[in-house]
């Protein structure tokens, strides 16, 4: 693996072999003495075009977990706001001579792009409405703690699917795993011919209660730029995960932020079954474990010094 782009880029066997890896810096995040030297003297740049609180923070963590040195740019507030093309600005960070760049942007394609103008191993945190395969990687260690392998069960992707990044990761992801995927949400908000990528479509949740998992996607009114809804209120009414809609059994996941009260309700974030604690957890570990894979077994390697066993201490 040279960079992680997309969920295409992965067969099963790698992503068993990421979930794996996640699981032993778990066991790293549960010590005392929460870092190990994997990754000393190298240095990850991320650089963040797009809002984020989860991906860019845990990436940053997991980088510093792993002993490497990080430089975080956010859009807002560097040259970037003083019209500073990307090209320029990755050159510019170029000079540092990073291991790793970890990129946000609102354009698909942008970290693709990347790969052309630099030797560091690029990874994709989110291509506008394309690809977040971090993401998706995370949820299905998330469910490997929680349920074990993913294979034969059946999950719900609903709501804003036509804006969502994750919903693409997550659908290639969870069947490439085994999962049998479903998205469901009003008819407005579902990609045309989203059935080619492998999984089912449903325009309502009548028949919700064969999921054994329902992921809740946030309505990103940020990239809706005529009205795909009625109203929220009409939305949340139809398509809201609340228990009322859930049987026991079921687990829901959501990539936050959420919308409390919109695509979710706050009984079911504050409940058991609710998973979202454990996906940033998760995060946390699944984020080490792709720069681990990229920086010190991957194709970079030819620079690092010898890999040093991740169980021990810095
Ligand atoms: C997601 C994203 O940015 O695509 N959030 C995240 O990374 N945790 C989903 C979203 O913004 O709704």
């Amino acid at each position: 693996m040279k960079h992680l782009i997309s969920i295409d880029d992965l067969d099963q066997e790698e992503i068993e072999g990421l979930l794996d890896r996640a699981e032993s810096f778990a066991e790293v995040s549960k010590r005392d003495i929460k870092k190990v030297p994997a990754l000393r003297g190298r240095t990850v740049v991320t650089l963040f075009y797009e809002a984020s609180t989860r991906t860019s923070s845990s990436f940053e963590l997991a980088a510093k977990r792993l002993s490497a040195d990080v430089v975080s740019v956010k859009s807002s507030g560097s040259s970037v706001e003083k019209g500073e093309s990307l090209k320029d600005t990755v050159e510019t960070l170029s000079a540092y001579d990073p291991a790793a760049i970890v990129i946000r942007h609102p354009q698909a394609g942008a970290a693709d792009m990347l790969t052309n103008w630099v030797d560091a191993a690029v990874v994709n945190a989110g291509d506008g409405m394309r690809q977040h395969p971090s993401q998706a990687l995370l949820d299905l260690l998330a469910l490997r703690q929680r349920i074990g392998s993913v294979e034969g069960r059946k999950i719900w992707i609903v709501g804003d699917v036509l804006h969502s990044r994750v919903a693409r990761s997550n659908i290639q992801a969870f069947s490439k795993m085994g999962a049998e995927v479903t998205v469901a949400g009003p008819p407005t908000l579902i990609p045309r011919r989203i059935e080619e990528s492998g999984c089912e479509v449903r325009y309502s949740l009548d028949e919700i209660e064969e999921a054994d998992v329902v992921y809740s996607l946030r309505m990103q009114r940020e990239r809706m730029k005529e009205s795909f809804v009625p109203s929220i209120r009409e939305y949340a009414r139809l398509f809201q995960i609340n228990s009322r809609r859930l049987t026991p059994r079921q687990l829901v996941m959501h990539p936050g932020p959420v919308n409390r009260g919109v695509e979710i309700g706050g009984d079911v974030i504050d409940s058991d079954r609710c998973l979202i604690a454990d996906q940033v957890a998760s995060g946390l570990a699944m984020r080490m474990a792709i720069l681990f894979e990229l920086l010190a077994h991957g194709d970079h390697r030819e620079s690092a010094e010898a890999p040093v066993p991740i169980g021990e201490p810095a």
